[in-house]
């Protein structure tokens, strides 16, 4: 079958790489892809939001499945229109793609339904969510209800940096996103990233991962859209998957199958691991970015197979497997980003990266110039590396960042630190109980 896969970043890289290797998939284009997907995929110049585009090219070229990699064309309804037109695609429609496209709808859902989350209040009067932030005090989080570009949630340590947040989001920073505002508590915790494939009624919960959204070492400084990821998060253990499957996942598809707005696609709940367990951050209605290059690098069936089986309604009993070792992402990012960064520099070493044995080089945003690979985004690569544990692995993503000649980019050093503490921690562990048996025996 002819796949398109629609988006140009390291994520849609990663769909390109797991379908690729589908023996379903005979011929796989990609719109608008970029100079990775390239080696891949035929990338077509078509935008993600050219959906008259989008339409006539699966029409020109017979293209029998589409998947849709980024959140905006999901919530502008571009499944609706590819249905329209009798064309299967991978992904919720307008109706689903709210969880993501409005953070009001979603918490409201959450407390009608019980669902674990932050405690909210949800204002359009500056006047009204000024009193509730004294009242409330900090640190607080302060939310565009829409999408805005990962920049739309703000943490705020202070009552003042808070109330400024309020006032500038209502002013109209993020445009329409921020005409209304949701005001929630601070929860303390690890964070995780939970991927559950949905077919409208079935959710069928993927390999763990977790991301590093902090631009700098130590997951300090500004958020970014994610600086690296690893698979398996060890903090998500099989009860607290469990527990998120039972106390926020089935019950969001029974609640949304009820509201007549069947969910099908990826979702991707942002979790919060409390003490009193998962709650729920937010949710998005598509695969992370770079989480999806970790999950595709540890997927062992068909990827492909999966996604018709959820874009069909027949994921009832069907299984996924994945691999036992470990996978890590290390994005490489232009100087200066999540600021200003310059585009167009040019990056050597690729080639040299990719020969290192279980290291794979996902691009985010490159072109090519003829034989010449260039920065194209803030974030441009990410070096994806297996081993038999993150540490393994983690060592040899760095060996494949070290083989990369870009003076003009960046990473974090410590990408899957906290994986690693808790396996060093485990190994010390399991070493003393050791040494504690041959003492007594
Ligand atoms: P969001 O866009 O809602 O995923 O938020 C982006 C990031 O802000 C999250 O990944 C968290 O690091 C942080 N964040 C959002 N909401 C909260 C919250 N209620 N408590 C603590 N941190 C939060
Ligand atoms: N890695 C975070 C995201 O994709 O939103």
């Amino acid at each position: 079958m002819h796949v398109l896969v629609i988006g140009g970043g390291g994520r849609e890289h990663a769909l390109c790489w797991g379908v690729a290797r589908s023996p379903l998939a005979s011929r796989l284009s990609c719109a608008p892809g970029n100079g990775g997907i390239a080696r891949l995929a035929e990338c077509v110049d078509i935008g993600v939001e050219d959906f008259d585009g989008i339409v006539a090219y699966c029409r020109g070229q017979s293209v029998d499945f589409v998947i849709v990699g980024p959140e905006i064309p999901l919530v502008a309804g571009l499944i609706d229109r590819l249905e329209r037109e009798d064309i299967l695609a991978f992904g919720p429609n307008e109706r689903g793609a709210i969880l993501e496209g409005s953070k009001v709808f979603t918490k409201e859902l959450c407390r009608r339904h019980n669902i674990p989350t932050a405690a909210y209040e949800r204002f359009t009067d500056i006047d009204e969510a000024r009193e509730y932030i004294q009242d409330h005090g900090a640190p607080i989080v302060v939310k565009t209800d829409g999408l805005a570009a990962g920049k739309g949630a703000i943490v705020c340590q202070t009552v003042e940096e808070a109330l400024a947040a309020a006032e500038d989001i209502l002013g109209g920073q993020f445009g329409d996103a921020g005409n209304e505002i949701v005001v929630e508590q601070f929860m303390v915790g690890e964070e995780a990233s939970f991927f559950a494939l949905c077919d409208g009624r079935n959710a069928l919960p993927l390999a763990t991962a977790q991301d590093h959204k902090a631009v700098f070492d130590g997951d300090l400084g500004p958020n970014t859209g994610g600086m690296g990821a690893y698979s398996p998060a060890p903090v998500m253990t099989d009860e607290m998957c469990q527990k998120t499957m039972e106390r926020i996942i089935l019950p969001t598809m029974r609640a949304m199958e009820q509201d007549g707005r069947p969910f099908k696609g990826v979702l991707y709940a942002g979790l919060m691991i409390t003490e009193r367990g998962p709650q729920l951050i937010e949710y998005n209605v598509r695969f992370g970015d770079p989480e999806c290059q970790v999950l595709m690098a540890r997927w062992q069936s068909d990827p492909l197979a999966a996604m018709i089986a959820a874009a069909k309604g027949q994921l009832a009993g069907y299984e996924v497997n994945w691999s036992e070792r470990a996978a890590i992402t290390v994005v490489m990012a232009a100087n200066g980003y999540p600021g200003d960064y310059a585009k167009g520099t040019e990056i050597r070493g690729v080639g040299k990266a990719e020969a290192i044995s279980g290291v794979s080089v996902l691009h985010a945003g490159t072109r090519l110039d003829g034989d010449r690979l260039l920065s194209n985004g803030g974030r441009v690569l990410g070096v994806t590396a297996q081993g038999v544990d993150i540490r393994e692995a983690q060592a040899r993503a760095y060996e494949g960042v070290a083989a990369i000649d870009w003076p003009d980019g960046f990473c974090r050093r410590d990408i899957g630190w906290r994986a690693i503490e808790r396996e060093e921690a485990q190994e010390t562990e399991e070493r003393e109980n050791a040494e504690r048996e041959s003492k007594a025996s």
